[in-house]
Order: structure tokens, then C-alpha cells, then sequence
């Protein structure tokens, strides 16, 4: 729905695609304010009381505003507009080099933006864009958002994503408590292409640095896949259990590590030119960048809310949270009565105003 969202209004029939951009998030939060609780998919199938979405695609919409949309209870949120930012925090933290053969990183600001589209096929507009470069001084610039609305306990959360650039940095979309309570999804440009690395810290035994068995798992996407071009990915974090997803099939689930304590979900870009991410030579620069961020989630403080109410499907689509139990008629209804509406809508516009 939201590709219909257009720029510029120059005169009034041209504003009939403006009619559907101010519609259409109307229409998102009427959706996602009948529901109560989120439902997923697969192993690790579970209700949620929060659900969040962070649409980067169309963000050159001018007026923004029109189309952030939350339910009523404030456990659902569509962000589609710009400023998206709101419950994000960007680092600015300045990190000293941790050990001998590492290099102090400068997590900035500057280093997250809106990139526009230039990918002919792709309708999307823009994407949001994490950047990292070692400078001449031999500091690393990176990039870090962190996600600050509320810290979760349980969690699933997906995004689409790509990372592109020189060898030696790490892309990461994790859940941190501390070190030893922390579940990651990590890309590596040092990697070939395919590779994904899935863990639950600690993935090595502190005492004797011995690999823990299930505690990582490196992936291989399947033949024609790449982590350069746009994939969906997903970490399930549940009680007991950890799983990852790609492109809606599982690739990895396990028992070992599974944090237990209140988290905050992480994105970022990175290198300490150590041996795990790699180091850049002077001047190389690398790319993680974000279509959209889907997240679903408790919180400690939900725990003990009153469930009930209407649970919502994610797994429809990306963005569109629909009543699970609905009949399969219910979605063609949908679209058929907002088909109609704006019929109405734009018919009235075009009869009254625009004579066209
Ligand atoms: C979840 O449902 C979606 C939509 O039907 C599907 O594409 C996906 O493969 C499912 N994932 C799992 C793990 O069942
Ligand atoms: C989230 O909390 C609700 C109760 O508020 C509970 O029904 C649900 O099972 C919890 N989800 C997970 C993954 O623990
Ligand atoms: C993207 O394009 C818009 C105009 O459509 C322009 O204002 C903006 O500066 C561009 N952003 C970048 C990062 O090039
Ligand atoms: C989340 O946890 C971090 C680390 O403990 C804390 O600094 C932060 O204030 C917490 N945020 C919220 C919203 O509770
Ligand atoms: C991480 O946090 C958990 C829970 O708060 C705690 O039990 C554990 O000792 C912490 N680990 C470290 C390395 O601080
Ligand atoms: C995964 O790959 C990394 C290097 O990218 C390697 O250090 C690690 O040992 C591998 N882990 C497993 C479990 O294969
Ligand atoms: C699963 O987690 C619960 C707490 O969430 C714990 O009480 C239980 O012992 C765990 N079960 C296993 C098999 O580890
Ligand atoms: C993570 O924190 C939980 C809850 O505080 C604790 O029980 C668990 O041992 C920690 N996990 C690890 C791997 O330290």
C-alpha cells in the first residue's frame, strides 16, 4: 500500500495519489489497532504484546507526518515517515582500542542516513543506510542504532537487509543484555557472500576458550542467494529456545545460551581490525542498509498484562499485522471495501474540484 505514497503535489489530479497516501496509513492503523497481541510462525511460535514497524522505503514524503500510525493501546506502531527516528538512539560514544592488536572505534551520528534508491527494478524510494570506514588517523568511523522505546524480554525480529563494501567490518541485529546474554545475527564483508553467522554469547568457554557446541552457527544461504542483495532476516527469541530464519524458512534454532534477562535490540555496523571482524585498509568503506525493521516483542512490564483480545498474524506481510483467525475472505473483503471507499473518495474529488 505505501508504494502509492507520491512526492510533490503540483496540481489537483495529480493529488489523487496523495488522497491514497493519506489514506492508506489511515487504513494500516485500523488494522493494527483491533489487535492485542502479535502471533508468529515456525519453531518458535509465540503471542507478543508490543509490535513495532520502521518503513524506510518511501521517506521522501513531504508533510511526514500522515503516516505514523498507532493503536490506541500503544502496543502497536507503523512508522513510515520521516522522522522514524523516535525510540532510536544513535551512538555517539568514542571507544578506546580494547586490546593490543585492535583499533578504537568512533561510533557517529554521521555515519546513518537516508539513502536514495538508485537501483533501476526497485520500486522503493529510499532505504536506510549504516556506514563504516577506517580513517587515515586509524580510528574506525561506525555506525550503532539502538532501540530505547523499552527493553524486551522475548522477542521476534526481522528486517530486510543487505551489506555490501571492503572486507573487515561486521553488520549486526542482536538482542544485548551483557556479554554473556546477547543473541546476534552478524554479516561479514570479510565473508563470502552467503554466509551468515547466527549466535548466543558466550559462543567460547571463557576459562578454556574451548568453541561452545550450538552456541554459533554459520550459515550458507542457499546457491543463488547473496547477503549483498535484499534478504529478510529473522532471530525468534523465546524462552528456552533461540531461532533464525531466512526469507521465512528456518536455518539455525537452539537451547544453548538462550539469554533470560531484559534486553536492548542493536543495529550496527563495525570493525575493531581484530580478528574476528578483520581490518580495513586506510579509506575502505563498507554499507549495511535497511529497507525495514519488524519487530515484536514483551517487555517486562507486560508480563503480567491481561492477555486477550484480538491476536494479529505477522506473518501475512511485512508491515500488516491481520486478525489470525480471520477467514481468508477477510483480507479480499478488506481490500474490497478500500477499494471501493477510495473509488468514492476520488470520484467525489475529481466531480466537485478537478473536472478531469
Ligand atoms: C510463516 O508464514 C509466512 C507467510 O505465510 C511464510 O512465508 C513463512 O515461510 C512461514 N515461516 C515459517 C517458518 O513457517
Ligand atoms: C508475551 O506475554 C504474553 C502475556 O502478556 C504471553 O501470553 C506470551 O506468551 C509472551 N510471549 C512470549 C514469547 O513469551
Ligand atoms: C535524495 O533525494 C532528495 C530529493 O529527492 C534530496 O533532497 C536528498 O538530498 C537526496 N539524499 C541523498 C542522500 O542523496
Ligand atoms: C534498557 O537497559 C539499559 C541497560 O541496562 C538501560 O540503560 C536503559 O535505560 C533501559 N531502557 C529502558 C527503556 O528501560
Ligand atoms: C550478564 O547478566 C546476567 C543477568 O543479569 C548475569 O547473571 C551475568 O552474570 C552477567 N554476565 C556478565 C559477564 O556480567
Ligand atoms: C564460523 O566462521 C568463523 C570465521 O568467519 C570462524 O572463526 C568460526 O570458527 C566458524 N564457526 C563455526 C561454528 O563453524
Ligand atoms: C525453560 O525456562 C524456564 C524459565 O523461563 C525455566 O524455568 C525452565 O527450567 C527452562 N526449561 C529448560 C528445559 O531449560
Ligand atoms: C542470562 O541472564 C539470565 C537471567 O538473569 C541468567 O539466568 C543466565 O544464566 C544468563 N545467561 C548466561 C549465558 O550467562
Amino acid at each position: 500500500m505505501r508504494e502509492l505514497m507520491i512526492r510533490s503535489v503540483p496540481d489537483m489530479c495529480s493529488s489523487i495519489p496523495l488522497l491514497f497516501a493519506l489514506i492508506s496509513p489511515f487504513f494500516l492503523s485500523n488494522v493494527a489497532a483491533e489487535c492485542n497481541q502479535f502471533s508468529t510462525n515456525g519453531s518458535t511460535a509465540a503471542r507478543y504484546d508490543f509490535y513495532r514497524f520502521y518503513d524506510f522505503r518511501n521517506l521522501h514524503i513531504s508533510g511526514d507526518s500522515p503516516s505514523i500510525s498507532a493503536s490506541s493501546n500503544g502496543k502497536s506502531k507503523i512508522v513510515a515517515a520521516t522522522p522514524w527516528s523516535s525510540g532510536w538512539d544513535s551512538k555517539n560514544w568514542h571507544r578506546p582500542a580494547a586490546k593490543e592488536d585492535t583499533l578504537p572505534m568512533q561510533y557517529a551520528p554521521s555515519e546513518l542516513s537516508i539513502s536514495n534508491n538508485t537501483d533501476a527494478p526497485e520500486q522503493h524510494s529510499t532505504y536506510l543506510t549504516l556506514h563504516t570506514t577506517l580513517l587515515q588517523d586509524g580510528t574506525q568511523l561506525a555506525a550503532e542504532l539502538d532501540y530505547t522505546e523499552y527493553n524486551v524480554t522475548y522477542a521476534s525480529m526481522r528486517m530486510s537487509a543487505r551489506v555490501h563494501g571492503a572486507r573487515g567490518a561486521v553488520a549486526g541485529f542482536f538482542t544485548y543484555h551483557n556479554d554473556t546474554n546477547e543473541s546476534d545475527i552478524e554479516i561479514m564483508t570479510g565473508d563470502p557472500s552467503s554466509q551468515v553467522h547466527y549466535s548466543n554469547q558466550p559462543t567460547t568457554n571463557p576459562e578454556t576458550d574451548a568453541s561452545i557446541p550450538d552456541a554459533t552457527f554459520n550459515v550458507s544461504m542457499a546457491a543463488d542467494a547473496s547477503t549483498s542483495t535484499w534478504n529478510v532476516y529473522r532471530l525468534d527469541w523465546v524462552s528456552n529456545r533461540s531461532a533464525w530464519y531466512l526469507n521465512g524458512a528456518q536455518s539455525a534454532s537452539t537451547e544453548v545460551n538462550v539469554p533470560g534477562a531484559e534486553s536492548m535490540l542493536i543495529l550496527n555496523l563495525w570493525s575493531n581490525g581484530g580478528k574476528f571482524s578483520g581490518r580495513m585498509e586506510t579509506g575502505d568503506e563498507a554499507w549495511f542498509d535497511i529497507q525495514w525493521v519488524e519487530l515484536l516483542f514483551n517487555t517486562t512490564a507486560s508480563a503480567s498484562a491481561p492477555g486477550g483480545g484480538t491476536v494479529c498474524s505477522a506473518e501475512h506481510s511485512p508491515g500488516s499485522p491481520v486478525p489470525s483467525n480471520a477467514s481468508p475472505f477477510y483480507c479480499s473483503w478488506l481490500y474490497a471495501t478500500y477499494f471501493w471507499w477510495l473509488m468514492g473518495v476520488v470520484s467525489v474529488v475529481c466531480l466537485n474540484d478537478c473536472m478531469c
